[in-house]
């Protein structure tokens, strides 16, 4: 079974980026051939700062290793690594209605939000697609933003197997009920164009604050708390025990528990949950040249399938 995801390099990692997508990544290492990427073709289209780009990737690779990705296990590269990726979605996107890539949400979003309608904004899709056929990929764990781009993914590898014949396996996107979406500090969905994260290697003093400023309504601090409408209580349940879990629900429903005091609860587990991921972290940018090493041969496995899927394309659609 082929694992295969990706993450952009065009910002810090926040902790919905670890529970909505990193920590299943992590976890699925073990169930079969992982393939885990720094998306920096995706993060152009966003991102034209060039120092900033190649400082994030090395950043986001570091960070991935640091929270558990075992490089013996999983290939971790750069998708530029791969440049095949880019010829695959040229090819793809021949084949792509611009009424399905018309339909897509994240470039809707994002063109709302003031981005520029470039053409790679808008075929970001397509080498999404590309991304996840060249390495034959069974499953794909995401969050629950991205099930749409694998839909798309879907509808291409469909429409090319019509076109010139069986090429491409159907990928199952994996999205993981509980952690779907993480909210951020404001209630909405964690991201970091909403500037609502909480980052996962902030320093001690920062981390506190991003907590201590999560939304809450005004309850007074005798009154009975509901905790299914609490951000607090949402991301303290992403990873306390069930028994932790279940005397914090208690105390909410109870009343005499004022937010502040929940606040502290969910700071002191979060900073000790990334305890060790801290302590990893450390050890790797002692070695300033493991990740590169880590980088260039996880390119060297990605590169070897990547080839051999595309010799098939390219034999399949005549070049
Ligand atoms: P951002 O929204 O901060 O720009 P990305 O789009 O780079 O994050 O997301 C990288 C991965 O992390 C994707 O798989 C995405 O689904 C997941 N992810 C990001 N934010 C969240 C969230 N708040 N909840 C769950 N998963 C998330
Ligand atoms: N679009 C994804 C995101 O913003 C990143 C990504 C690019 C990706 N290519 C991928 C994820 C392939 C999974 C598979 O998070």
């Amino acid at each position: 079974m082929r694992i295969l995801s990706g993450i952009q390099p065009s910002g810090i990692l926040h902790i919905g980026n670890y529970f909505g997508m990193m920590r299943p990544a992590i976890a699925l290492q073990a169930e079969g051939e992982a393939f885990y990427f720094i998306a920096d073709y995706h993060a152009l289209t966003s991102l034209k700062d060039p120092a900033t780009l190649r400082e994030n990737g090395r950043r986001v690779a570091i960070d991935f290793l640091a929270c558990g990705l075992d490089p013996e296990r999983a290939a971790l590269f750069r998708q530029s690594d791969v440049p095949q990726v880019t010829e695959l979605a040229w090819i793809l996107s021949t084949i792509a209605p611009i009424g399905l890539l018309e339909r897509a949400h994240s470039y809707k979003d994002k063109v709302a939000r003031g981005m520029t309608a470039s053409a790679g904004l808008f075929t970001y899709p397509v080498l999404m697609a590309a991304d996840i056929l060249i390495y034959n990929s069974d499953i794909v764990p995401v969050g629950k933003d991205q099930k749409q781009h694998i839909e798309i993914t879907r509808d291409l590898a469909v429409k090319m197997n019509e076109t010139f014949g069986e090429i491409f396996k159907l990928p199952e996107p994996r999205i993981h009920g509980a952690t779907e979406t993480v909210p951020g500090i404001d209630g909405q969905k964690m991201s970091k164009s909403y500037g609502n994260t909480i980052d996962i290697f902030g320093d001690e003093k920062e981390m506190r604050k991003r907590v201590m400023s999560i939304v809450t309504d005004s309850s007074p601090i005798e009154a009975p708390k509901d905790p299914d409408n609490s951000t607090i209580f949402q991301l303290y349940s992403l990873f306390a025990t069930k028994e932790e879990i279940a005397v914090m629900c208690e105390a909410f429903r109870r009343g005499g528990t004022g937010y502040g005091d929940f606040k502290k609860q969910l700071f002191a587990k979060l900073w000790d949950y990334f305890e060790p991921m801290r302590k990893r972290r450390a050890e790797i940018l002692a070695d300033p040249r493991y990740v590169e090493g880590v980088l260039e041969r996880g390119a060297q496995r990605a590169n070897e399938v990547a080839e051999k899927v595309m010799a098939r394309v390219r034999e399949a659609v005549g070049l």
